[in-house]
């Protein structure tokens, strides 16, 4: 488990059992990305035998996104990594960290955190993937945080993107069903005004990994089958719903609490909980186990569906579009899926400097002219590369390592 906590003033209580921060973390941008194509319950029903009946009645999903060919989850990850540096007027080259949540990137390695740092031009940056499933955000901006409440960083940024379209078993009808394309970024940045990340609570149990994955080229027995040894599919969705239903909601409840006492407030203080976005039925029953009210969930499953780790910064930007979130207010995260994992987290909203829309004209330009920059250095580099490989194999001592080669094969044990 790794915890933060600060010094606080209003509802907090300092318990001084750890350290003041040498700053603390504040979210200060924050973007979404979800592809055009909309595929609704009746589409589905074209697909495998279900109705629009009865996803929403067990689900609460009506519709969810689905990526075209030309959308990945690097290229969403971007798009929603560019409004958040909008929303923030913070500039590709401040940012230090880049940490992508997923579990559907294009690449085991490079990883689409790297291709999203390429292509933003944040040539400062340090890059990588996270796999927590649906709780990888809440991980990611745990993390970020930490890195800046240390002081070791100023800026980060974390994407929570994903590509579920291409990992779903499109004839499990108990699967299929559930989830959508997204992205969804924030952006952290270190501030001498108490407050941003409070608290976390980052849990996993492996025990219950057989209860929801995607089996993947590290599995064992993997050339040339489609199954895996135990029944399931490669690279696609498995999933036990009624037990994943129950370890959901009694994580969320028992995470949240922590969270709560660990920032040093209560439950009551908390204005809006944004949760993973799985399924309504489960927010009603975390609701009804915490004896709290529903609308204290921020809830858009009904239009997104499952994003995993893009569905709560998904969630975040709809709730501050909607004017949910105020300056100053105590916010949670609750994120839980595979791992099994579950994460939560209390943030106390607002870097005061900073409202959405009021973003530096000079820097937007400036931004622009990172990403174009980022293009073309991409494509220098490439072309340089390949022209300095062309080049080597016309050098003699290139010709000699062919020869070697030759000889190494026919003779493999000189
Ligand atoms: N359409 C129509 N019928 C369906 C169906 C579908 N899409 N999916 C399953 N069914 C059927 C089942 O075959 C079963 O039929 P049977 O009674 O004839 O055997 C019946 O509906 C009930 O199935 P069951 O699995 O008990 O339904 P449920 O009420 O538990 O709902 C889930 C299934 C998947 C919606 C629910 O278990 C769930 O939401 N679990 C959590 C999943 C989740 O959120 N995962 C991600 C976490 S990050």
């Amino acid at each position: 488990m790794v915890t933060t906590n600060t010094t606080a003033q209003s509802a907090r209580t300092n318990n001084g059992a750890r350290p003041t921060p040498v700053q603390y973390a504040h979210i200060v941008g924050w973007g979404m990305a979800v592809p055009e194509t909309v595929m609704t319950n009746d589409d589905l029903s074209a697909i495998v035998e279900t109705s629009d009946e009865w996803i929403r009645t067990r689900t609460g999903i009506r519709e969810r996104r689905i990526a075209s060919d030309h959308e990945s989850t690097a290229t969403l990850g971007l798009k929603a990594a560019q409004h958040a540096l909008e929303v923030a007027d913070v500039l590709p080259a401040e940012v230090e960290l880049v940490i992508c949540a997923t579990s559907t990137p294009e690449h085991i390695f490079p990883s689409a955190a790297s291709l999203i740092q390429a292509w933003l031009g944040a040539n400062n940056a340090g890059a990588f993937d996270l796999s927590a499933a649906c709780s990888g955000f809440v991980y990611g901006v745990n993390i970020a945080a930490q890195a800046i409440r240390s002081g070791s960083i100023r800026t980060a940024l974390v994407v929570g993107s994903e590509t579920m379209s291409r990992v779903l078993d499109w004839s499990d009808r108990s699967t299929c069903i559930l989830f959508g394309d997204g992205a969804g970024a924030v952006v952290l940045k270190a501030s001498d005004v108490d407050g941003g990340v409070l608290s976390a609570v980052l849990r996993s149990d492996g025990t219950g990994g057989d209860l929801l994955g995607i089996p993947t080229v590290g599995s064992l027995d993997i050339e040339g089958v489609t199954e895996i040894s135990n029944g399931h599919k490669f690279g696609k969705m498995h999933m036990n719903g009624g037990e994943v239903f129950k370890f959901a909601t009694r994580v969320i409840g028992d995470s949240l609490t922590q969270a709560a006492q660990q920032a040093g407030i209560t439950l009551a203080d908390i204005k809006l909980i944004v949760p993973h976005q799985a399924n309504a039925r489960i927010l009603h029953a975390a609701a009804r186990n915490l004896k709290i009210s529903d609308a204290l969930f921020m809830s858009n499953v009904e239009r997104y569906g499952n994003t995993s780790s893009a569905s709560i910064p998904i969630a975040l930007c709809e709730a501050v579009q909607q004017g949910r979130i105020q300056p100053n207010d105590y916010i949670a995260f609750v994120g839980f899926g595979g791992g099994l994992t579950w994460a939560a987290m209390v943030v106390q909203w607002g870097s005061p400097q900073v409202t959405a829309g009021t973003s530096n004209f000079i820097n937007r330009q400036r931004r622009q002219l990172s990403y174009r920059l980022a293009a073309w250095r991409r494509t220098l580099l490439r072309a340089s590369r390949s022209i300095g490989s062309s080049f080597a194999r016309l050098r003699p001592e290139h010709g000699r390592m062919d020869r070697l080669k030759h000889k190494a094969e026919q003779h493999p044990f000189e």
